[in-house]
């Protein structure tokens, strides 16, 4: 129960990592808000954990939707003690084909959500005056380009930035922020990468999911669960001198 007594907003914890992650903060203690633009899968998610958990419906790329879903996570839960940004799109073309509307709405969601979910959370956390730990999701798409996923590595890159700037900026209120990169993470998001590269490199479905799991070093795609204990660590007190990092959760995938 190494959460025990502390609330939690997740956001797109409706389903894949986000809901995995909620599974576990319910699991070790804390009182969990499924954030998401689905509030019908979130409801099913909430009433799957236990009653501790709460759905809240939120939109990170509409600032009033921030607002609401803050305002009514601290007022059902009592307050807010750690946020996950983990809500995001995956969106993939070739150089040529990037459409502006793909653009917009990619870093809409996955650079402003994640900028001003911490921006709304940390008002919060700084007027209650009891700290706190953001931890955002980036990728190790993040960490280079790469030829078909310019958008969406640009928007994970963006989130290693705001997450030292953010992690600098709000230390010396007692929040830290730091961030999880993934590799290659099975789930209903990687069905549509898999569909996506079956499109653009003409594989059949499901073999670019094969070819990424034997590259990853230790043997297999990543499982939602390889990162719920990361997620734990860095909310707790053990995690507390740790400040505006992004760690691989990868299964060596980056190192190799
Ligand atoms: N799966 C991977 O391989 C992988 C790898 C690296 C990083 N990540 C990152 O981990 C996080 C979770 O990934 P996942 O695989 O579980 O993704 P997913 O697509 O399965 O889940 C994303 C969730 O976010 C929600 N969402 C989408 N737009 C939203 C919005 N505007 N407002 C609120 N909620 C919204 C969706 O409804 C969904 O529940 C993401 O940030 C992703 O970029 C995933």
């Amino acid at each position: 129960m190494r959460l025990a007594g502390k609330n939690a907003l997740i956001t797109g914890a409706a389903r894949g990592i986000g809901l995995a992650f909620a599974q576990t903060y319910a699991a070790e203690g804390a009182r969990v808000a499924i954030a998401d633009i689905d509030i019908v899968r979130a409801r099913e998610a909430a009433t799957g954990i236990n009653s501790a958990a709460i759905a809240v419906e939120l939109d990170v790329a509409d600032p009033a939707s921030i607002a609401r879903a803050v305002d009514e996570t601290v007022e059902r839960l009592g307050g807010i003690d750690i946020l996950i940004n983990n809500a995001a799109i995956f969106t993939a073309a070739p150089i040529a084909e990037i459409t502006r509307a793909d653009y917009d709405r990619a870093f809409a969601i996955n650079v402003s959500g994640t900028l001003f979910m911490m921006q709304e959370v940390a008002k919060h956390m700084i007027a209650r005056g009891q700290g706190g730990k953001i931890i955002n999701m980036a990728s190790q798409a993040g960490r280079r380009g790469e030829p078909l996923v310019a958008v969406y590595c640009a928007t994970k890159a963006a989130v290693i930035s705001l997450t030292q700037s953010a992690g600098l900026n709000l230390i010396k209120h007692g929040i830290n922020v730091n961030a999880i990169a993934p590799g290659v993470v099975d789930g209903e998001h990687w069905d549509g990468v898999d569909a996506f590269f079956a499109k653009y490199e003409g594989k059949p479905l499901g073999q670019k999911k094969k070819e990424v799991g034997e590259a990853v070093p230790f043997g297999r795609m990543g499982r939602a669960e390889d990162l719920t204990g990361m997620a734990v660590f860095l909310a707790t007190a053990e995690a507390d001198y740790i400040v505006a990092q992004t760690y691989n959760v990868d299964g060596g995938q980056w190192m190799n």
